[in-house]
């Protein structure tokens, strides 16, 4: 019988590499993989806790934890919002925008990036060659890795930005965009990234703005997730892929007439995140309205701040340069500690 080498490809595997950089001084590791790393464990040397490696990535958190929904849309949408499967920039653009980085000086810089999703933003990271280590709490995890797993060499893990398994300040960079007002208390998860940043280092985060006047996105959203975050993400996610499709033709007439129709759609309270005038075609647009409907009515804890509540959570006798201002996604904070 001819012999035929099974394939291992960097999506199914951890960097052995990586573990001896990022794990090494506080784990031990057992596993039967021969140089790269598909299956085995952590064991943490202080206190002999073990840490699952599944498919090439380590495990820190239960599989089922507060943040199943976000595992299940992102790998219902595994690459509905990345822009190398959408074809336009739009996750760059909003990047370069918000963060005021550039792909030069995040080249080779060491890079956290908290809650990452299905990786929209990894794939700008990995693109720009930074050095990068990747962590979301869900099963969204697997959604990134299947996409930008082959792409470069970056570490990703599943994890809890309340215990990040790394030294204090031991990152240039932490961004951290859509994340912190689906943590059960915002502040204290800002407190726990802001930690790993090195002295001189630069932090980046966007959080859902507070709006006091009603509008189409929050009112509807806010009335109905009483009762949506409770339900089962299966379920929910049937119901809005009924309704959505016959629902946004009329939403989007809606939106086309001058303050009459956001007005109307305040008022009738049906939840539809329609992305007009973003250049996506209608298939796209319907299927970015799913997701995102879902995103808004399924999460278990969504605390909107004002610009003046995130300005201040990020103020702090250590900052260096501290910006805050409205972005795409609600309001963006860009801190630089002092060196
Ligand atoms: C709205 S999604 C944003 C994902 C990605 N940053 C993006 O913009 O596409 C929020 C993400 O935060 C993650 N998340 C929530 N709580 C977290 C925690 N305690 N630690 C790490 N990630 C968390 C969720 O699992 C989810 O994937």
């Amino acid at each position: 019988m001819p012999f035929s080498p099974c394939r291992v490809t960097i999506k199914d595997v951890m960097k052995r590499s990586h573990f001896t950089e990022y794990l090494q001084n506080d784990y031990d590791l057992v596993t039967n993989d021969v140089e790269d790393i598909r299956t085995g464990v952590l064991l943490k040397k202080s206190t002999g806790t073990e840490v699952e490696i599944r498919n090439g990535i380590p495990r820190f958190v239960p599989s089922e934890n507060y943040g199943n929904s976000f595992g299940f849309q992102w790998n219902q949408f595994k690459k509905t919002q990345l822009d190398s499967a959408v074809g336009l920039p739009l996750t760059e653009n909003r990047f370069l925008k918000s963060t005021r980085w550039t792909p030069e000086e995040l080249k080779g810089k060491k890079v956290l990036e908290v809650g990452s999703g299905a990786g929209r933003f990894t794939e700008i990271f990995v693109k720009y060659g930074a050095k990068l280590v990747s962590f979301d709490y869900s099963e969204a995890v697997e959604a990134n890795w299947s996409s930008n797993g082959g792409k470069g060499e970056f570490l990703l893990f599943q994890g809890d930005l309340y215990s990040i398994p790394f030294p204090d300040e031991s990152f240039d960079y932490v961004f951290c965009y859509g994340v912190l007002q689906h943590t059960p208390d915002p502040d204290r998860a800002y407190q726990a990234i802001l930690k790993k940043l090195k002295p001189g280092g630069k932090i980046s985060i966007d959080y859902y703005l507070k709006t006091l006047r009603p509008s189409p996105w929050s009112t509807p959203k806010y009335f109905w997730r009483p009762l949506t975050k409770r339900l089962k993400p299966e379920s929910l996610f049937k119901i809005i892929s009924f309704y959505i499709p016959l629902w946004l033709p009329i939403d989007t007439f809606l939106r086309r007439i001058p303050k009459l129709g956001g007005a109307l759609l305040t008022l009738m309270l049906i939840p539809c995140w329609n992305y007009v005038g973003l250049g996506l075609n209608r298939k796209q647009r319907l299927e970015w309205a799913i997701l995102d409907t879902f995103d808004a009515l399924s999460p278990a804890y969504d605390y909107p701040k004002t610009l003046n509540q995130v300005r201040q959570m990020v103020s702090s006798p250590a900052n260096g340069k501290v910006e805050v201002f409205y972005g795409s996604n609600g309001v963006v904070a860009n801190v630089q500690k002092l060196p």
